[in-house]
């Protein structure tokens, strides 16, 4: 199994777990994935693990390619804890707080915010020289936080040209398109704006690709 069929089985699997309506899309753990495997990712915070998709999704793949992957999250709420513990397979691999003011001395490769409600610029003594970050969904309001937060930053609006399938969580259309994410690079190397520069022309392809089944 690759690593696209390994995030696409995984979230699968979540659909059908209580409380699936607020998990992460199929296309956000396959980009999540890639994310990882492309740029050699070795620690990790998610804001805001729910009930886990990514986390889970991110450690199978780390023990799949035999990677020594830190992860590191936040979740207060009772409910997403106590799911946390029955689906992520490794839980016990997992670092877990409550809040992001607990986390203290540690710096993130990768920090992914799913549906996160506390200040972004909190997350500026979590980020390495060239860290990514990666925002599910379509949250407006936090990508121009972190653009405005990160100035040298280089941002891409991550789209998939698929629509939600029959088996897709929460109040999923089948003629709507699989949610996507927003990546954002603070200081991209060289190897980032390549890949950020492939990716926004990929974007540009799937709008235009969007527009013209409309018609
Ligand atoms: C959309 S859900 C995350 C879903 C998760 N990515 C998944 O796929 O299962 C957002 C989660 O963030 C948590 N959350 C929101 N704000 C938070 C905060 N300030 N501190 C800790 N957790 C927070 C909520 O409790 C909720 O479970």
């Amino acid at each position: 199994m690759n690593n696209k069929d390994l995030a696409i089985q995984n979230y699968k699997r979540f659909c059908g777990l209580e409380g699936n309506e607020y998990i992460a899309s199929e296309f956000a753990l396959e980009t999540i994935v890639k994310i990882i495997n492309t740029f050699k990712i070795d620690t990790i915070l998610e804001l805001g693990l729910g009930i886990g998709s990514i986390c889970d999704t991110v450690l199978k793949y780390s023990k799949k390619n035999n990677k020594n992957i830190s992860y590191v999250g936040t979740e207060s709420n009772e409910f997403c804890l106590s799911q946390l513990k029955e689906n992520i397979i490794d839980y016990n691999k997992i670092e877990l707080y409550s809040e992001l003011n607990q986390i203290k001395n540690k710096k993130f490769d990768l920090i992914i915010i799913d549906g996160y409600d506390d200040s972004l610029k909190k997350i500026i003594a979590y980020c390495n020289k060239n860290t990514i970050v990666f925002i599910e969904g379509d949250r407006k309001g936090q990508t121009e936080s972190l653009m405005q937060i990160f100035p040298r930053c280089k941002y891409v609006n991550v789209i998939t040209l698929n629509k939600n399938r029959a088996y897709s969580h929460g109040y999923n259309n089948t003629d709507h398109y699989v949610g996507g994410g927003k990546l954002i690079f603070i200081n991209p190397t060289f190897i980032m704006q390549l890949f950020w520069f492939q990716q926004k022309t990929a974007t540009f392809i799937k709008n235009k690709i969007r527009i013209y089944r409309e018609k």
